[in-house]
C-alpha cells in the first residue's frame, strides 16, 4: 500500500486512514450514554477539507480558532449552530462575520473583546450568542508549550471573574450568554487536571443559575492525549464518564472539543530516506525527505514520534538521529533513536502524524506542501495534490 502509494504521488505524503477515524469518533460519542451532548471537532489539529467532511459526516460539530477555520467548517457541511470560535486575538471582521453567521458560540477570551463584541453586534442589530472562556489555574501537567489552564497563561479570564462578566452580558441587549468554556491544554495524558476544569466549570454553572443567569451548554474543551510512544494512552471512556460524572448534577448540554484524539493516530507521515552518513567516531545520520516543514512537532516541543521503515531489512538496530533535509538543527526527528538498517530510497513511516502534522506544515525553504491521501479499507484517494511551484508563486508580483 504504501509502495503504491509513494509511486504515485511521491513523498513527503501525509496518509490518514479514514476507519481510525470513525472507530475514535464512535468511542468518544458512545461514552456519553444518552447524556445530551456535542463533539466539536477542533480544526486546528487537521482542516483538511477530506477529514472534516468525514468527521462531519459522523455527527460532529466544529471548533474554529480563525474565521478560516469557519469558512472551511461551513463548506464541509456545517451549519453556523454546529461551529464554536474560539482564539485569544479575534480580529473585529472575524468577529463581525462571527455575529452574522450567528454561531452557536463566541468564546470570549477577556473583558475588552466582550466589550468589543456587545458594540459590534448591537451595530449590526444582532445578538451575539457569547460562551465564556475560563480560565480555572489548573496545571494540565503537558508541555509547557501547549498548557494553557493557568493564571500565567494568556488564555480566557481567571475563574473567579467570571460571575461578574456574566452579569454584564445579562445587562448588554446585544449579548446572550450561551456558555461556559475551558480548555487547560493538549496532549494530556493525566484525567485529573481535565476532571478538575470540569468540576470547576459545573461549579461556576450552579453559581450563576443560582443568581439567576442561566446558560445552555458546557464546553470541556479538547486535549486529551494520545500514546505517541505506542504505548498507553487516557481512556477516551474513562475521560467523556468523568466528565458526565463532573456535570451530574445539572441538565445543561455537555461538549468537548477533541482534535488529536480523533485524527492523531489515523495518519501518517510517509517519507524516503534521501541520505545516509556517518564518520569515524561521529553519530550515524539518517536523511529523510520530509522535516520540519512536514512535522513540526519534534521542532518545536522535543516531541517523540515512532518512525520505521515500511520493509524493514534484516540486520542489528543502530542507533541513528533521523534528520530532516532543513537548514536547522532542530530540524530533527529523532536523536540516538534504534532503527534498522535502512539505505538510500528506502520508505520511512512517521507515525501519529495526523494531529498538527499538515496543519501546521510551512512553504519554508519553498518547499511545496506535501499530497494527503485517505484511505479507507483496501481504497485510496488523493485527496490533496502535491502543491506546485506555481500554486505558491500565484500570490506574489
Ligand atoms: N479547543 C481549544 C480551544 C484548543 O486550543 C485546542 C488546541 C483544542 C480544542 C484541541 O486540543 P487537542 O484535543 O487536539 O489536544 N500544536 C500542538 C497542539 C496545540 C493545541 C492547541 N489547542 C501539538 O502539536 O502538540
Amino acid at each position: 500500500m504504501f509502495d503504491q502509494i509513494a509511486d504515485a504521488v511521491g513523498t513527503p505524503a501525509y496518509v490518514y486512514d479514514a476507519g481510525a477515524i470513525r472507530t475514535a469518533y464512535a468511542r468518544l460519542d458512545a461514552a456519553f450514554g444518552d447524556r445530551p451532548h456535542a463533539i466539536h471537532y477542533a480544526l486546528k489539529a487537521n482542516s483538511s477539507l477530506a477529514l472534516v467532511r468525514l468527521l462531519r459526516s459522523l455527527g460532529s460539530g466544529a471548533d474554529a480558532n480563525s474565521i478560516g477555520e469557519v469558512e472551511v467548517a461551513l463548506r464541509c457541511g456545517c451549519t453556523p449552530r454546529d461551529i464554536v470560535f474560539t482564539g485569544v486575538g479575534k480580529r473585529a471582521d472575524e468577529l463581525a462575520r462571527a455575529v452574522d453567521l450567528d454561531l452557536l458560540a463566541i468564546n470570549v477570551e477577556s473583558p475588552g473583546e466582550l466589550d468589543r463584541l456587545a458594540r459590534l453586534a448591537a451595530d449590526r442589530g444582532a445578538v451575539a450568542r457569547v460562551a465564556l472562556r475560563v480560565n480555572p489555574d489548573i496545571d494540565a501537567r503537558s508541555h509547557p508549550h501547549i498548557s494553557t489552564g493557568l493564571k500565567s497563561n494568556k488564555f480566557g479570564v481567571p475563574i473567579d471573574a467570571a460571575p461578574a462578566l456574566f452579569r454584564e452580558i445579562a445587562a448588554r441587549p446585544s449579548l446572550a450568554a450561551v456558555g461556559i468554556h475551558v480548555h487547560i491544554g493538549s496532549q494530556i495524558t493525566a484525567l485529573d487536571p481535565l476532571e478538575r476544569a470540569a468540576e470547576a466549570v459545573v461549579a461556576l454553572a450552579t453559581d450563576l443559575r443560582a443568581q439567576g443567569l442561566p446558560i445552555e451548554h458546557l464546553d470541556f474543551g479538547g486535549g486529551l492525549g494520545i500514546a505517541y510512544d505506542g504505548g498507553t494512552a487516557p481512556d477516551p471512556d474513562e475521560y467523556v464518564r468523568r466528565i458526565v460524572r463532573a456535570a451530574k448534577h445539572t441538565d445543561l448540554l455537555l461538549a468537548i472539543e477533541p482534535g488529536r484524539v480523533l485524527v492523531g493516530a489515523a495518519g501518517v507521515l510517509l517519507t524516503r530516506v534521501v541520505d545516509v552518513k556517518q564518520f569515524p567516531g561521529a553519530k550515524r545520520f539518517v536523511v529523510l525527505d520530509a522535516g520540519m516543514t512536514e512535522l513540526m512537532r519534534p521542532a518545536l516541543y522535543d516531541a517523540f514520534h515512532r518512525i520505521e521503515p515500511v520493509h524493514p531489512r534484516p540486520g542489528a538496530e543502530v542507533p541513528v538521529d533521523i534528520v530532516g533535509p532543513i537548514c536547522e538543527s532542530t530540524d530533527t526527528f529523532a536523536r540516538d533513536r534504534a532503527l534498522p538498517p535502512v539505505e538510500v530510497g528506502d520508505l520511512v513511516i512517521v507515525r501519529d502524524a495526523g494531529a498538527y502534522g499538515a496543519a501546521m506544515g510551512s512553504n519554508y525553504l519553498r518547499r511545496l506542501l506535501p499530497p494527503e491521501v485517505l484511505l479507507d479499507g483496501e481504497a485510496w484517494t488523493v485527496t490533496r495534490r502535491r502543491q506546485t511551484l506555481d500554486d505558491m508563486l500565484a500570490l506574489e508580483v
